[in-house]
């Protein structure tokens, strides 16, 4: 109680000493701790060298709504990683940054980041305490130098206090800090608690219907070699057939250089889909009608195709519709809702 007093007050100018030493009630931050969802695999983040604290992780979250980080302080991470859309941007096919500019690539998800093994499309980012260096450089995005970042944090009237109480051992605030924080907050992004979550976990009082389970079962079938496991992708690059051209985005082939990868793109996870449009690297599909159509019958050919998609995915009418029906219990309301990943 006495280190969220003093975390309280630091952080807001809200609450004030008397209303802590009357027991004010503990914010849903209070037990912050970072957990392995029970039909998780463990995590692929070490968290030995940056473990999650309630400082670090509030620090993690004002940065990541704070548009300090960009050059002309207009853009923050969350103008295009929005909450209630699992942190994903939905508004446009790509992202949108700095001076009304756009990328060539749509916003993903950010959840369950802890078992990732590369970050991007392309796979570009090996560790996540570095997505954040990427964005804020990126002309396109937030066009900032993370030096300047640094001075701006450490001139700043609140954020040296707060790294302190994240990270009392450091004198003043670094490039490192800075991003070790924001992973903290990332991290906590766990998204486990769909129905579909709870059908596996066989929680009382959550069953899925009979169209549900249809399309979990082709699903199954049909899309989990690649779409693969508890976190619904097999964490490898695949053309999946969108795009018969490539000269705009080469995908994987801008990291390897290898002709292999021309066109192939990360298997992107498919929990919260629902909240996630429009689809693919590149926003090509508004919906998952849009997606389950292409699937069974739109696949473009090319060199570096993936042979399971050769011929397509046969669906029916009714198939699709079962195989959205499941997509849809992978919605989690709980994590889009949650207040501790909101703007405080
Ligand atoms: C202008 C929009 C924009 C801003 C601002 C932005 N991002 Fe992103 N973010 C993207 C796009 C687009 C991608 C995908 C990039 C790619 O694949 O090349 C991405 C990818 C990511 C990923 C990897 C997700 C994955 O599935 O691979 C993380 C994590 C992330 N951003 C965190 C951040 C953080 C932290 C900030 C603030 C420092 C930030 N982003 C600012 C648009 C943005
Ligand atoms: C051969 C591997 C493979 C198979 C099989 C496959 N997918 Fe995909 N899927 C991908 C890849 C790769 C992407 C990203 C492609 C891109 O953006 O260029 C993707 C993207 C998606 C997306 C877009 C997600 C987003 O956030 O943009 C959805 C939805 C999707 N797949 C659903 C399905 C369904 C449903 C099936 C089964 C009917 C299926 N996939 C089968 C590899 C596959």
């Amino acid at each position: 109680m006495r280190n969220l007093c003093k975390n309280l007050l630091v952080a807001s100018l809200l609450l004030s000493l008397a209303s802590c030493q009357k027991d004010a009630p503990q914010t849903p931050d209070a037990e912050l701790k970072f957990s392995v969802p029970k039909n998780f695999p463990a995590p692929v983040y070490d968290f030995t060298k940056n473990e999650v604290t309630t400082a670090g992780f509030q620090l993690g979250r004002r940065l990541f709504y704070d548009a300090i980080f960009s050059r002309d302080s207009t853009i923050a991470c969350a103008d295009c990683h929005i909450s209630f859309s699992a942190f994903s941007h939905v508004d446009h096919p790509t992202s949108h940054g700095i001076d009304g500019l756009f990328g060539k690539r749509n916003a993903p998800a950010i959840q369950n980041m802890a078992w990732r093994t590369t970050f991007f499309w392309d796979g570009g980012v090996p560790h996540l305490d570095l997505v954040p260096l990427n964005a804020i450089q990126n002309p396109v995005e937030m066009d900032e130098l993370p030096a300047n970042v640094v001075r701006k944090l450490n001139r700043h009237p609140e954020y040296p206090q707060l790294f302190k109480l994240a990270f009392p051992e450091r004198d003043s605030i670094t490039g490192a800090s800075m991003l070790q924080a924001l992973s903290q907050f990332m991290n906590m992004l766990v998204s486990a608690d769909s129905r579909y979550d709870r059908f596996v976990r066989n929680e009382p009082g959550n069953s899925l219907s009979t169209d549900e389970i249809a399309g979990l079962n082709l699903f199954r079938e049909k899309c989990s070699t690649c779409h693969a496991g508890e976190l619904f992708t097999d964490q490898t690059f695949r053309n999946n057939g969108i795009l018969n051209d490539f000269s705009l985005d080469k995908g994987r082939n801008e990291v390897s250089a290898l002709a292999e990868d021309i066109g192939k793109f990360a298997v992107p996870s498919l929990r919260n889909v629902e909240k996630t449009p429009p689809y693919m690297h590149n926003g090509k599909f508004p919906t998952l009608q849009s997606v389950l159509d292409h699937y069974a019958s739109g696949i473009k050919n090319s060199p570096t195709l993936d042979p399971l998609l050769q011929n397509g995915i046969a669906l029916s009418d009714t198939e699709k519709k079962q195989i959205i029906a499941f997509l849809k219990t992978l919605t989690d309301e709980n994590f889009i809702r949650d207040v501790r990943f909101q703007k405080h």
